[in-house]
């Protein structure tokens, strides 16, 4: 997630926008921006790297006296390399323009500017949105038509402020998927994306809403949606600015569980088109010639992203009939790998920078294929593969990963579909109910993000234990290691993931009742019936269960369990995404109750670079 600051006031907004970006800076990014209006001119400075590097461009420049108007931006790449030339504001003609989001139809829309004579010096999606604005301004139209008539051809995700030097008074706002809020002040107003950059000046904010246009001067907030003015109530943070960094969450990593629902529809978006059944991932054109000749694929990653690869292998067998191997990336590099030239070898990383994984995916260079699922545009695994995927989870600020861990199987989960369709191996019909399943999924996450005080309830009966066991069969299986990882990283305390089938062969001498037990139990048969057995057979070794389900009340039936928790149902290769989430949530809970440093966990680093 970027970045945004606008002012507009009586004081100097250079100082009050760096200041707010500096308020922002948790967030991650890769470059940063100021655009201010001087003496009716906009002068737009620019840098790679972090802000201070860009305070250090500024200090060199010749200020013509102070501005009271601008709007500044911290980038976290999605479209372009982290370069200064893709950096925000980006200007064209009298328009300098920030944005976040995903702009969607920004390949026809540049082509079409193009045949204006529009010339274009980014690889950005934004840079699309300034030089429309700058055209139909040039056409006419008053500042704020011209804002709504830019945005009713803009497709995508979007919250933009731009500043136009023929009306200098002014910031014009658009807010469409991405958050953007205006804090009220005394002969001034602020806009930005989160809370923390505006505290320091007010307390005083509005939230805008989807299709709200704004036009924001020292004095006045003008807003409408549907061509009609309308008001947002006015609240009153009372939050300390460390709070506010978190959302009013308490850790990162709650803010990050509840993010899921929003990075996931990111992550979908522009990549499914229903009409034709097909998933659209114009990153992997290389790929969709070899794919009917790929033999196998091996996957390599570390920890949490090596979960998801053992999810992806059910998604990638079942849809796309490749035989799927999952390797922990320090094991793949020291072993003979038979990789050749009809094996793919996908890279999962979240940071892009984990040592071994990198190291795996130069032991596959130039033998094979290559494609790197990352969330960091850039990264170095991401400038190793052939081919990138992005997730788009936003910066993962919590060291457990736990939205990144989600947008990787919804990634994995379309490159399937999209290997599905390249190989002739699902019919249309076929991938159609798949995607529309895959389209519940924000709504289905939004849902089960509600389990949350069910589950601190039942993390306040378990978070003495000093052993757990997590149990799932089949797509479950990935989702008990991931359940176990995530509380023992957090808590400290010792956790196990199994397969509920393997139990008997030995872990069920670990069952008694100091032995919690959480059971995955997927609805998906036969393997119900085989996960219930496996439940009663812990339970009548005295373990207490936790029980985990996407199954109905009336499936349930006598199931006596010390917590039961259930996920909506959208779909059999779905629900371990769901499933997850209470996990994440009984991991987090516990972790608190046991006063560990939930974001920062002792002995861990966010991203291992060492071998
Ligand atoms: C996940 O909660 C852990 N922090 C860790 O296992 C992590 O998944 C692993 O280090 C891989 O990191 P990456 O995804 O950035 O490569």
């Amino acid at each position: 997630m970027c970045g945004i600051v606008g002012y507009a006031g009586n004081r100097d907004a250079l100082s009050i926008i760096i200041g707010g970006l500096e308020s922002l800076e948790y967030r991650g990014y890769d470059s940063a921006g100021v655009s201010v209006l001087e003496a009716g001119a906009i002068e737009t400075t620019r840098a790679t790297g972090k802000l201070s590097e860009l305070k250090k461009v500024l200090s060199t420049k010749k200020r013509n006296g102070t501005a009271s108007l601008g709007i500044g931006h911290t980038r976290w790449a999605t479209h372009g390399r982290p370069t200064e030339t893709n950096a925000h504001p980006h200007t064209a003609g009298r328009v300098s323009l920030i944005h976040n989001g995903i702009i969607e139809n920004y390949l026809p829309l540049r082509a079409m500017l193009e045949g204006k004579g529009c010339v274009f010096l980014s690889e950005t999606d934004t840079e699309v949105a300034a030089h429309l604005l700058n055209t139909l301004l040039a056409e006419g139209l008053e500042p704020l038509d011209a804002m709504r008539e830019m945005c009713s051809k803009v497709k995508g995700s979007y919250a933009f402020l731009a500043i136009d030097s023929n009306n200098p008074d002014r910031v014009l706002v658009a807010k469409n998927s991405t958050p953007i809020i205006i804090g009220r002040g005394d002969e001034e107003n602020l806009i930005a994306s989160d809370i923390p950059a505006v505290l320091q000046h007010t307390r005083r904010i509005l939230v805008l809403e989807d299709g709200d246009l704004a036009e924001v001067t020292a004095s006045s907030v003008y807003i409408e949606n549907g061509g009609k003015q309308v008001s947002r109530t006015e609240e009153t943070i009372s939050w300390d600015p460390i709070t506010a960094q978190k959302g009013g969450f308490k850790h990162f990593m709650l803010k990050e569980i509840h993010d899921q629902a929003r990075v996931v529809g990111d992550t979908l978006r522009g990549r499914i088109s229903e009409h034709d059944a097909s998933v659209k991932l114009p990153e992997l054109d290389a790929l969709r010639g070899k794919a009917s000749s790929l033999k196998r694929i091996v996957m390599v990653a570390c920890g949490t992203a090596w979960h998801a690869c053992l999810e992806g292998k059910f998604f990638i067998e079942e849809f796309a009939g490749i035989p799927c191997e999952v390797d922990y990336a320090s094991e793949f590099r020291y072993r003979s790998r038979l990789i050749d030239s009809d094996t793919l070898v996908i890279a999962v990383s979240q940071s892009g920078e984990t040592l071994d994984t990198l190291g795996a995916l130069e032991c596959a260079a130039g033998k094979g294929p290559t494609l790197a699922i990352c969330n960091v545009v850039g990264a170095s695994i991401c400038r190793k593969a052939e081919m990138v995927m992005y997730t788009h989870a936003g910066p993962e600020i919590s060291v457990a990963s736990t939205k990144a861990f989600t947008t990787q199987l919804v990634a994995l989960q379309l490159l399937a579909l999209f290997l599905a369709e390249a190989r002739g191996t699902m019919s249309a019909a076929a991938r159609r109910n798949v995607l529309h399943a895959v389209l519940e999924l924000p709504a289905a996450l939004s849902q089960t993000l509600k389990v949350d005080s069910e589950v601190a309830v039942v993390a306040k009966k378990f978070f003495q234990a000093r052993d757990f066991l997590f149990l799932g069969r089949g797509r479950c299986y990935p989702i008990a290691l991931e359940g176990a990882l995530k509380l023992k990283e957090i808590s400290y305390i010792h956790a196990e993931g199994y397969p509920a089938g393997e139990m008997k062969h030995g872990p069920i001498a670990l069952i008694d009742e100091n032995m919690p037990v959480v059971m995955i139990l997927q609805r998906e048969k036969p393997l119900f019936e085989k996960t219930l057995s496996n439940l009663k057979e812990v339970e009548a070794r005295g373990a207490r269960v936790i029980v985990v389900t996407d199954a109905s009340e009336e499936d349930l039936k006598g199931v006596a369990t010390q917590g039961l928790i259930r996920v909506p149902f959208v779909s059999s290769e779905l629900s371990p995404i769901l499933l997850n989430v209470p996990l994440q949530m009984l991991a987090y809970h516990v972790a608190v109750l046991n006063g560990t440093d939930v974001d920062l966990p002792r002995n861990l680093a966010k991203s291992v670079t060492v071998e």
